[in-house]
This record gives C-alpha cells, sequence and structure tokens, in this order.
C-alpha cells in the first residue's frame, strides 16, 4: 500500500498517474501548499480527480511551512501551480479543508506491515507527522521524496523548490531519522520530456486527451521559454523509483538542510565522504529510458477514450 503526499502540481499529476496505471495501490493521498496555496491544491486534486476518475480518498494538509510562509513558484506556474495553453482541469468540489494528518494517523495504525510515502512536495505534512505521532515512525517502511539537489537549485541558485518551501520540515525529517529516499534535481534532470513527445497524445481525439495534450505542452513550455530544449520529469522519475526501483541506483549519504545561509538557504548538503554515518538514500543514477517510457505510457493510457 503506498500514500501520496503531494502539491498537486501538473507532474505531481502525471506521477499519480503512474502509480495509479502500475500494480500499487493508493491508499490515500494528502495535499500540501507548494505549487499554489493549499486551497488552489486543493483544486486542482478535485479537478484531477474528476478529469482522471480518480477514486482514492484526498485529505487537504499543511496550508503554511513549519515555521509559517508560504513560498509558491507563482512566478513561474501561475497562479494555479499549473499553466496552461489554454485549457484547463475541470471545476470540481474541492475535498474537505483539513483532515491529513488525522488520515495518515489511521492508515499508519491500520497497517499489517510498514507502509511507503511518496512525497511530491513540501515535506510539512510528514514532519507533522513525525512530530505528533513519532512512536509511528516505525510503521513507515519507506519515504521516496521528490526534493533537494547535491548542484545547482531550481527556485534559487542553492535550493530546490520542494525543499526551500520547508527547509525545517526536511530537517525534521532527518532529526527524527525517517527512511528517507531522495529523488533530487540531479536525478530528475536525467529524465527530460520534449516537444517532439508531445505528438502522440495530440493524436488522440478524446476530451481527456485534449486537456492533457495541453497542459504537456504547458509544461514542456515552460524549459522552452528559459532556453532550454526540453523540461525534467520532476515527480514522475519519483514516482518511477517507487514502481520501478530497478531502474535507479541509490547510495546512502549523509544529508544536512541548510537553514540558515543568507544565500543557500534551503540547500541540501550532501556529504558522502566514506567515514560519515548515513541517513538517506540519494539517487545517483536514473535508467531514462524506462522512467520517460512509464510517464508518458501513463498519459496514453489515461488519454485513451
Ligand atoms: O522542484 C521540483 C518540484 O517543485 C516538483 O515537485 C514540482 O511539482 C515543483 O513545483
Ligand atoms: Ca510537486
Amino acid at each position: 500500500m503506498l500514500w501520496i503526499d503531494t502539491d498537486m502540481g501538473f507532474d505531481d499529476i502525471v506521477a499519480i498517474m503512474m502509480v495509479a496505471a502500475s500494480p500499487r495501490r493508493i491508499a490515500g493521498v494528502s495535499l500540501v501548499f507548494g505549487n499554489a496555496p493549499l486551497e488552489q491544491v486543493r483544486r486542482n486534486a478535485a479537478g484531477a480527480a474528476k478529469l482522471l476518475d480518480w477514486r482514492f480518498p484526498v485529505f487537504a494538509g499543511a496550508t503554511t511551512a513549519i515555521l509559517g510562509g508560504i513560498e509558491t513558484p507563482a512566478h513561474v506556474l501561475g497562479p494555479t501551480g499549473i499553466p496552461t495553453r489554454g485549457k484547463a482541469l475541470p471545476d470540481a468540489p474541492p475535498a474537505a479543508p483539513s483532515g491529513a494528518l488525522s488520515a495518515l494517523v489511521s492508515w499508519l495504525e491500520g497497517l499489517e506491515a510498514p507502509g511507503e510515502i511518496l512525497a511530491l512536495g513540501p515535506l510539512t505534512n510528514i514532519a507533522i507527522l513525525a512530530l505528533a505521532r513519532p512512536d509511528l515512525i516505525p510503521n513507515i517502511a519507506c519515504i521516496t521524496w521528490m526534493g533537494g539537489g547535491a548542484t545547482r537549485g531550481n527556485h534559487t541558485a542553492s535550493a530546490e523548490f520542494n525543499a526551500y518551501a520547508d527547509p525545517e520540515a526536511v530537517a525534521i525529517v532527518l532529526a527524527n531519522a525517517l527512511p528517507l529516499r531522495v529523488v533530487d534535481l540531479d536525478l530528475c534532470r536525467q529524465v527530460l520530456v520534449s516537444p517532439d513527445d508531445l505528438a502522440p497524445l495530440e493524436g488522440l481525439t478524446s476530451p481527456r486527451a485534449k486537456i492533457l495534450a495541453d497542459l504537456l505542452g504547458a509544461y514542456i513550455d515552460i524549459a522552452l521559454t528559459r532556453g532550454r530544449p526540453a523540461m525534467a520529469l520532476y515527480d514522475p522519475t519519483a514516482a518511477a523509483a517507487v514502481i520501478d526501483p530497478d531502474a535507479f541506483a541509490f547510495e546512502p549519504v549523509h544529508v544536512t538542510m541548510e537553514l540558515a545561509g543568507t544565500h543557500t538557504r534551503g540547500r541540501t548538503i550532501v556529504d558522502q565522504r566514506p567515514h560519515v554515518v548515513p541517513n538517506a538514500d540519494w539517487g545517483m543514477r536514473a535508467d531514462a529510458r524506462r522512467v520517460r517510457e512509464l510517464a508518458l505510457g501513463a498519459l496514453m493510457k489515461a488519454a485513451r477514450p
């Protein structure tokens, strides 16, 4: 059983489509602020569920970071957190405004064997869970998180967005020894999607295909408008690490979260020196062809009428 924690941007939606198309069962989804404020994330989740006929339960979680602020990439993604070329997710009534913590607690309490979490946004909900119910940490087998980076950032020169949006949450997760497996920016940048990948989707005629092609096109436009030929598949790469782990190589490392740097707040410091005691597994290599096939295959499967 898998729990997904997400800030429901377009790449989060593709990641969830990949899991939904795999043999893994989704026990529930918790929402966190990130790609947009939580109210908009709830609307995005409801729209995606309507478009894609998702049946799993969805619960709203943190509206702000642990210290209280809200950071979003609105300057890149726009106010909804999902850029479009003109189409949009359908309107649908959003999930209740809270409930994520109690839903996660009930899920963990009811498990017969430790469960897995796929985290695709700021780690705020997971940190709150760890602080509220440390006794349930042993019930978590693994948290696969898209976040951080060992080299350059994306939201700032130093920091990846999910890490920057709530660095204290990452620090809490690390300090409480949660079993963390990181799919970072550097790894995701090995898995690219370009305008050539749009053609098969654009060849389909269903209303659902039209919306997915529009949103994928707008996602690729993020890179094109910045002079890059292709866009990294961030959250889908993390989903692939869960559904096709053999396509990845992880290595134990020690991660420290930069909380104080004037220019480096939100940076993940990845220490690979042999004498350090590891506190996380870090994704080093991915079979980009396999990850792309899973992502584009899930899009095509969902888009066919
Ligand atoms: O930095 C990439 C992450 O931030 C992804 O989770 C994506 O959804 C985003 O906004
Ligand atoms: Ca995300």
